[in-house]
C-alpha cells in the first residue's frame, strides 16, 4: 500500500505529462510519503479495447488505488478533453473507486485555449468515481523541459 497514488492518462513513449507526474512523485517521496505510478500504458491494451472488467492488471491497480490516501491523475489533453485511454481505464474501474479520497487533477495542453478542461472534463470524470477534487494544475508543453 502507498501513501498516493499516481496515475498517467499519456499513450505517449517520451511523456510531457508523464514527465511532471514523475517529478511530482519524487517530490512526495523526498516528503517521506510512499508512492505508487500507474500509467495506462501498462494495462493490455485488449483489456481497455474489450472493457474486460476481469483484467488481473486492472484489478491490482483497483486495489492500489482503493488503498491510497491520495491520487493523482494526470492526462494531456487530447481534442479539448481528457485522453480517450484514460478514459478507457476508468471505465473498467470500480463506480467508487475514488470515495473520500482527495485528487489532485493535472493536464498538460499545447496551449491555453483548453484550460478550463480541467473544469469542464477531467474534474467531472473525478467526481463521478467520487473522489474529492483538489483545485488542480495546468501546465503548457512550452513550460515543459522532459529533461
Ligand atoms: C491527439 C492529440 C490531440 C491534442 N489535442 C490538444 C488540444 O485539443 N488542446 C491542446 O491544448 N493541446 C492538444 N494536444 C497537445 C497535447 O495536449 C500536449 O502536447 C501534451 O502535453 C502531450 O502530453 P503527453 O506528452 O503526456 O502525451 C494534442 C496532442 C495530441 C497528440
Amino acid at each position: 500500500m502507498s501513501d498516493i497514488v499516481i496515475v498517467s492518462g499519456s499513450p505517449s513513449e517520451s511523456s510531457r505529462s508523464e514527465r511532471i507526474l514523475q517529478y511530482l512523485g519524487s517530490f512526495l517521496e523526498k516528503e517521506h510519503l510512499t508512492v505508487t505510478h500507474i500509467s495506462v500504458k501498462d494495462v493490455p491494451a485488449e483489456d481497455l479495447l474489450f472493457g474486460n472488467f476481469d483484467s488481473p492488471e486492472v484489478k491490482q491497480i483497483a486495489n492500489q488505488i482503493e488503498d491510497a490516501k491520495g491520487v493523482i491523475v494526470g492526462t494531456p489533453v487530447y481534442k479539448a478533453s481528457y485522453s480517450g485511454v484514460l478514459k478507457a481505464l476508468f471505465d473498467i474501474l470500480p463506480p467508487d473507486i475514488l470515495k473520500d479520497t482527495p485528487v489532485l487533477p493535472l493536464m498538460t495542453g499545447g496551449s491555453l485555449s483548453h484550460l478550463l478542461a480541467l473544469e469542464y472534463a477531467l474534474k467531472p470524470l473525478l467526481a463521478t468515481l467520487k473522489g474529492q477534487n483538489l483545485k488542480g494544475l495546468y501546465f503548457l508543453d512550452s513550460q515543459i523541459d522532459k529533461t
